[in-house]
């Protein structure tokens, strides 16, 4: 062999290095060379964005100095459903799906604002903000209304946002624009807010002015994500750690069911009530009880069981997700992919049957998987009656496997499915630092 190679003339020599060496090379470092083509490709469609909402801008606000551009992702959600409000965990994470605000200062104490995916503006002064029919203004709105209350000065703003989160998809659009607002106003107006309070007024601005009593995990996430890492956030002292997301070959695969979902159809405000109630039942005879979190099996059987079976079935989802999130997050912790999708399944089954909070579109997506070998785990993710399921899947098997779930899909509801494969992403940023003036 070292003989033949000898004899090779340079010529011969790279001839044979281009036709056997380099494709071997190639795909040995296969999943190298693809990681940093994703990772050229989202710097490029970061830089297409900003360009984007930029360019917006100058066309809605001719005369306006330059904007400060913020960034702020969607979220999914490994395990940990309708335990936030509850004060239990979740498990959350920032996706490569954001939405773009652009803003600068006015001279006066108008705000002007304009959404590009309705191709709209709306107008009010800062002394007369209150929640608007047309919807959309409202998380924008909400957010300066909050930063008021809590005693802060802001005055005329123009603000544009546009993004690629899709709407009504379960992945958190609207607490994503809260904190882009938050974050963009912070910085235009120099409040100095930790992140912590950001996300609190964001919140509250869907409480105030959508009207949705939601947790807190969808604007935490998008505040604190880090990029290839899920958060486990503790939702009652608001403790969080990092937990790398290491998936060994899988990869997270979202299916959009297309069925706009309505949290503020008020379904997701009784679920809170239902489990307030429950709470307050067993406090009567556990005074030291104050949320479903400090809620055990046993309590229930013994003080909501008898008096009402349908407070005792929401409960007990609850009580048996924010177990289920612990122990689904030791699996994730040891590498074993295959127990955390096993418990996502029985999350989907719980929300499904217990909680009721599914639709029939989604229990399909869910069950059309439950026996591929190549999907470890699914569920419905988010507030739920529509949006996005999450799954586990190889990823070698996602081309195939989506294209037949899609005609599958279409067949059984008559519905298009729009699927993202997503990578986890920084949280809530500023991506541009010219400051208006
Ligand atoms: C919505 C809410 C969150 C959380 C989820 C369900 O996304 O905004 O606070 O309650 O539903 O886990």
């Amino acid at each position: 062999m070292s003989n033949m190679l000898a004899n090779l003339s340079l010529f011969q020599y790279k001839i044979m290095m281009i036709v056997y060496v380099c494709p071997f090379i190639f795909w040995q470092q296969r999943h190298i060379i693809c990681n940093d083509l994703r990772t050229y490709f989202s710097k490029k469609d970061l830089l297409k964005m900003e360009q984007k909402i930029a360019e917006q801008f100058r066309n809605i606000y001719p005369q306006s100095s330059p904007p400060l551009i913020v960034r702020s992702p969607g979220r999914i959600n490994i395990i940990g459903e309708h335990t936030d409000y509850n004060e239990g965990f979740v498990l959350p994470a920032a996706i490569d799906k954001a939405i773009y605000v652009a803003v600068s200062l006015r001279d006066d104490n108008e705000i002007h604002l304009y959404a590009a995916d309705y191709d709209e503006t709306h107008v009010v002064t800062v002394d007369t903000l209150a929640p608007s029919e047309k919807h959309w203004p409202n998380y924008i709105l909400g957010v300066a209304d909050q930063l008021q209350k809590r005693g802060y000065t802001i005055q005329g703003f123009n603000l544009a946002i546009d993004g690629d989160v899709p709407l009504g998809a379960g992945l958190s659009s609207s607490a994503a624009v809260e904190c882009a607002t938050a974050f963009a106003l912070n910085e235009l107006f120099g409040l100095q807010l930790p992140r912590l309070e950001m996300v609190q007024a964001a919140q509250k601005a869907e409480h105030t002015f959508a009207g949705v009593m939601c947790g807190i995990m969808d604007q935490f996430a998008s505040m604190f994500g880090k990029k290839n890492y899920v958060i486990k956030l503790d939702c009652r002292s608001l403790d969080y750690e990092y937990v790398p997301l290491e998936l060994n070959g899988y990869k997270i695969l979202l299916l959009n069911t297309n069925v706009k979902h309505s949290l503020s159809s008020s379904e997701y405000n009784t679920r809170r009530q239902q489990c307030e109630q429950g709470v307050e039942w067993i406090k009567k005879y556990k005074p030291e009880v104050n949320s479903l979190r400090d809620v055990t099996m046993q309590m229930l059987d013994e003080y909501v069981l008898p008096d009402d079976q349908l407070i005792y079935t929401r409960c007990k989802y609850v009580v048996e997700e924010i177990q289920r999130l612990l122990e689904g997050c030791n699996d994730l912790q040891r590498g074993d992919i295959q127990a955390l999708g096993k418990k996502m399944f029985r999350t989907h089954e719980g929300l499904s049957k217990e909680y009721e909070v599914s639709c029939k579109e989604l229990d399909i997506l869910v069950d059309a998987v439950k026996y591929e070998p190549s999907v470890v785990g699914a569920r419905m993710m988010g507030g739920g009656f529509g949006g996005c399921t999450i799954n586990i899947v190889k990823e070698e098997a996602i081309e195939p496997l989506v294209k037949r779930l899609s005609e599958a899909y279409t067949r059984q509801t008559e519905l298009g499915l729009s699927a993202y494969i997503v990578q986890i992403e920084n949280g809530t940023g500023m991506i541009s630092v010219k400051r208006p003036g």
